[in-house]
């Protein structure tokens, strides 16, 4: 494709209302020119008025007119009928034969965590503080050796924070993993719009706003980036998907990726796992099946009745919390990009973006909400699947998620779950552990993933660890 000259620009930016882009054009010097025109230039200008008609100055109904919404139909954690050993078997044998890689978004601002820097840099674990990037790296360590095959690991960051996710790992040398095994890219961004006039936002005279366009950009990022045909190259058929958020993912779950390959109702192009939700209130997606087709409700889009509906028994009608944790077969993820019938929608935000003041020139910091953020979410693409399913585990052994600076899904919340689920591990295998009078563990443990990333890894170091009451252990 060539590159537009500055009068098609002109007049390109005129025809779709966003002339006031160049308000500052003239008065810039040459590299402020130059930088300001190749962000311009990167806009996706064709789409962009019917980006602000559907989605900006209109508010698009999120929640779905159909009246068939029911609970997704879920391989439940306690129901004998299946045969989770033959998944195990089949999941295993895919990480013996090197078929599956982890791929971590990690390119979301972190806002309500309140922290300067890529939220994998935070602090995690519960005695020693390793960063979210150094549990998720040692659990990928052992399972490559539990399996003897090296797991290659995807990682997406945004324009925000690539350069120092880079550095960080750059600095750890990527904490005993092999270099060529982690691979970075960055996710796209969008502008950001004015909430009234639909105009995109100016962060300074020589910038545009922009936010991250949302995991849902993976696709086209992983595409763009020559990372498909990486995996494809290296004969990866499974992405083991996460967040980085959770230091308690089971990483790459034999049982799970089993199921997504061999389970007679999977169409083997995306999976998912759930959780029971906490309670009608807790911020989760939750998984529902619309006219047949299990897709995630996101919290914010789920009508309160349909959170709070209750069966006879007094339990959740819509119980599927979604923890954010996917298989992706690579095959699935090639076509959803190549292919425009696989486009996910956007999903609108109001937000407060500080921007330039076209009357004064001034920047201004607004006090509410004045912009218009869009975003793909990655779960959008679960109803375009012929068949997905949805298997359920126990909330301590996979989910302790740091979303918030305190309190519900903080750091202290989650070093709290990580420890309780390392002394039930210990317990399974016979150590004694500690206990309060409540049940709760009187000790704060901290088990690496290169000590056990299953319980029945302890089986053979059982014998030799002994925790005092109130001790705080590291293994
Ligand atoms: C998310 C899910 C929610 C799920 C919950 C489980 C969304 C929209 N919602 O909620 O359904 O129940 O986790 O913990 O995801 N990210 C990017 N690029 C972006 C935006 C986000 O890589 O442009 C990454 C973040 O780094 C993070 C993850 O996506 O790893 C989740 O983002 P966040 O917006 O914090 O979602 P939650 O509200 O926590």
């Amino acid at each position: 494709m060539s590159t537009p000259s500055f009068p098609t620009l002109t007049q390109a930016l005129a025809s779709i209302n966003q002339s006031h882009l160049l308000t500052y054009y003239p008065s810039l010097s040459p590299d402020s020119q130059s930088k300001l025109l190749a962000q311009i230039k990167a806009l996706d200008l064709r789409h962009i008025p019917k980006w602000v008609s559907e989605y900006v100055t209109a508010k698009p109904d999120a929640t779905t007119a159909s009246t068939s919404i029911n609970p997704a139909p879920y391989y439940a954690i306690h129901d004998t009928s299946w045969d989770r050993s033959k998944y195990a078997k089949v999941g295993e044998q895919l990480l013996r034969d090197g078929k599956v890689a982890a791929f971590t978004v990690a390119g979301g601002q972190g806002t309500r965590l309140g922290y300067d820097g890529p939220k994998g840099c935070y602090p995690a674990t519960p005695i020693t503080n390793k960063p979210l990037f150094q549990v998720f790296a040692e659990g990928l360590l052992a399972a490559g050796r539990k399996y003897g095959r090296p797991i290659p690991w995807y990682i997406m960051t945004s324009p925000l924070n690539h350069a120092q996710t880079v550095a960080f790992f750059t600095q750890h040398s990527h904490f005993g993993l092999n270099a060529k095994d982690v691979k970075f890219f960055e996710q796209g961004v969008m502008p950001s719009f004015d909430m009234v006039s639909g105009k995109i936002l100016l962060a300074a005279k020589d910038e545009l706003a922009t936010n991250p366009d949302g995991h849902g950009g993976a696709i086209r990022a992983l595409d763009i980036s020559g990372s498909i045909a990486d995996m494809q190259s290296r004969g990866i058929a499974y992405l083991s998907y996460f967040q980085v958020d959770n230091p308690s993912v089971n990483i790459v779950d034999p049982v799970f990726l089993g199921l997504h390959a061999a389970a007679p109702d999977s169409s083997g192009e995306m999976s998912s796992k759930m959780v029971r939700k906490a309670g009608p209130d807790e911020k989760v997606g939750v998984f529902v099946s619309i006219d047949g087709r299990t897709q995630v409700m996101e919290y914010s889009d789920m009508p309160p009745a349909l959170s709070k509906a209750t069966l006879a028994d007094g339990s959740l009608k819509f119980p599927g919390g979604s923890i954010a944790i996917h298989i992706i077969s690579v095959e699935f993820l090639s076509r959803m990009a190549s292919d425009a019938r696989f486009a996910l929608p956007f999903h609108r935000a109001e937000k407060k973006v500080p921007h330039v003041d076209l009357s004064t020139g001034n920047l201004v910091n607004p006090e509410r909400p004045n912009a218009v953020k869009l975003e793909k979410f990655i779960f959008d693409a679960l109803p375009l699947c012929k068949n997905s399913l949805v298997y359920e585990t126990d909330r301590l052994e996979e989910f302790a998620p740091i979303k918030n600076a305190t309190g519900t899904d903080s750091a202290e919340s989650s070093k709290d779950l990580q420890s309780t689920r390392a002394a039930r591990w210990l317990e399974s295998v016979g150590v004694k552990v500690p206990r309060h009078t409540n049940g709760t563990v009187n000790a704060l443990i901290e088990l690496s993933p290169l000590t056990a990333i299953a319980p029945e890894d302890l089986k053979s170091k059982a014998a030799s660890i002994k925790i005092d009451p109130g001790a705080r252990i590291t293994l």
